[in-house]
């Protein structure tokens, strides 16, 4: 883009102000400014203002809602599924898609919060545990799932260098897609641009609703087409204990014929942070724990369970076709009054000592009320979820280390073998992906 075109597009927008130290700048930093600027989504700048306009104003009351129906899935019918599920995943129809762009803040890793050591005795990355499922699926039935993986801006070449380090964990390469998450501007109150720097644009990431977008603006949407992928398996990458992909997901989702279906699990408590699937108006939807209030959230039953049981860890099976339909969809946007540090109109730029603009990010939940047919599958998280949220108490990594041995313990002894109490245990998921499998190993100890 020309210096003319770009400011003939940022006045026609409002925002002429972003190239006010256009002449106080040096040349490299002319060009990554107009760089910034071809990469601007004005359409979404113009629905981010209007946003403001009522940011403030007191929100109206949320419409009533009830707890979505929790399915569990069992007998005859959960063992057809799995036949499905496992048509699918030999015929190379499932796609494994991971959001890892996030910054990892509560944790506070240097690095890709993928490339954390999780392992308890040998400090291999979540990144690891994920890959080698894939690798344990692709033996398992004789087949290649793709595996994309959507980073960021901050994170994306320390992840691809951590794939390299590692060989790719034994992946075949071609089947592992890197795609970048989109970067937005913060806005003033006043709907203004802000300038982090003379001569350049704050930008943050569009939230990991950015997904949708960057599937289709990288490509990656076309490749799963290529390949005849029908069903995508989505997660994050905080959760060493998920099941990738596992068959019976895989197959009640297909069997249902559903857009989307949700794993949910029973919430440690009333408080615990997780997002709970309603009906409301006659849609699902995904009401976020911030919007519960307590009341909500401390109901209970008449037998006394909680009226919320439930709640999500973003485990989720997509049909490509929903994907993609939603890819072209405008997602909703979501808010945050933040502190940034911006520049003044003297170029200097100025601390905030309370929240000054606003970000703006996309949820990927927001998709859920456009499902058509959509199921929420009730899982056993002492299996399968312990994400590493916070570096210490609940969800940190001693508690996920914590809980992968307590699995695989059981593991262990369901497929006859003891171990002295206390004993350091891992796994590869390569060597055995679920108790069934490790027990067929017929592994003997000691
Ligand atoms: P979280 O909301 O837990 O955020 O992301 P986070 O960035 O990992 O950690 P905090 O909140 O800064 O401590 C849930 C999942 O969504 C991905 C994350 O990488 C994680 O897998 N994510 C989040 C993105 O891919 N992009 C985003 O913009 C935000």
């Amino acid at each position: 883009m020309e210096f003319m075109d770009a400011k003939t597009l940022l006045e026609t927008h409002g925002q002429g102000h972003v190239l006010a130290f256009w002449d106080k700048i040096s040349a490299d930093e002319q060009a990554a400014l107009l760089e910034q600027i071809t990469t601007l989504d004005f359409a979404a700048i113009e629905r981010m203002k209007g946003m403001l306009n009522a940011a403030g104003t007191p929100a109206a009351a949320a419409s009533a809602f009830e707890p979505a129906p929790v399915e569990v899935p069992e007998g005859d019918a959960l063992q057809a599924c799995v036949a499905k599920g496992e048509e699918l995943l030999r015929g190379g129809k499932v796609a494994v898609l991971l959001v890892a762009g996030g910054q990892g803040s509560r944790l506070g890793y240097e690095g890709p919060k993928g490339a954390y050591p999780i392992g308890p005795i040998t400090d291999r990355s979540l990144f690891w545990f994920h890959a080698r499922k894939l690798v344990g699926l692709n033996a398992t039935y004789n087949t290649r799932v793709p595996f994309y993986i959507m980073t960021s801006d901050t994170n994306d070449a320390a992840t691809r260098a951590h794939f390299e380090e590692n060989d790719y964990f034994g992946l075949p390469r071609e089947d592992v897609f890197f795609f970048v998450q989109g970067m937005w501007p913060a806005l003033t109150p006043e709907g203004k641009i802000i300038l982090d720097k003379p001569g350049h644009i704050f930008m943050s990431p569009d939230g990991h609703g950015g997904t949708l977008a960057a599937l289709d603006r990288s490509g990656a949407l076309a490749d799963m087409a290529n390949r005849g992928i029908e069903q995508v398996f989505f997660f994050q990458v905080d959760n060493p204990m998920v099941a990738i992909a596992d068959p019976s997901f895989v197959g009640i989702h297909a069997a249902k014929g559903a857009d989307m279906t949700l794993k949910v699990c029973k919430k440690r408590d009333a408080h615990e942070g997780m997002g709970v699937v309603v009906v409301r108006d006659g849609h699902y939807a995904m009401v976020e724990y911030s919007e519960l209030s307590d009341e909500q959230m401390e109901r209970t039953n008449p037998d006394g369970s909680l009226w919320l049981a439930y709640g999500s860890p973003a485990i989720h099976m997509f049909s490509y076709a929903f994907l993609k339909a939603e890819a072209e969809r405008a997602m909703p946007l979501h808010l945050a009054h933040k502190k940034i540090a911006m520049v003044n109109d003297a170029g200097e730029v100025v601390k905030a000592d309370k929240p000054n603009g606003y970000k703006f990010e996309k949820f990927i939940f927001d998709v859920i009320p456009n499902a058509k047919t959509l199921a929420c599958l009730a899982f056993d998280r002492e299996q399968e979820f312990s994400p590493v949220k916070n570096a210490e108490g609940n969800d940190s990594p001693a508690t996920t280390k914590r809980d992968l041995q307590k699995k695989w313990l059981a593991w262990l002894t369901a497929a006859g073998i003891t171990i002295p109490e206390g004993t350091p245990i891992e796994i590869d998921p390569a060597y055995a992906l679920d108790a069934a499998q490790l027990k067929a190993k017929g592994l003997q100890i000691g």
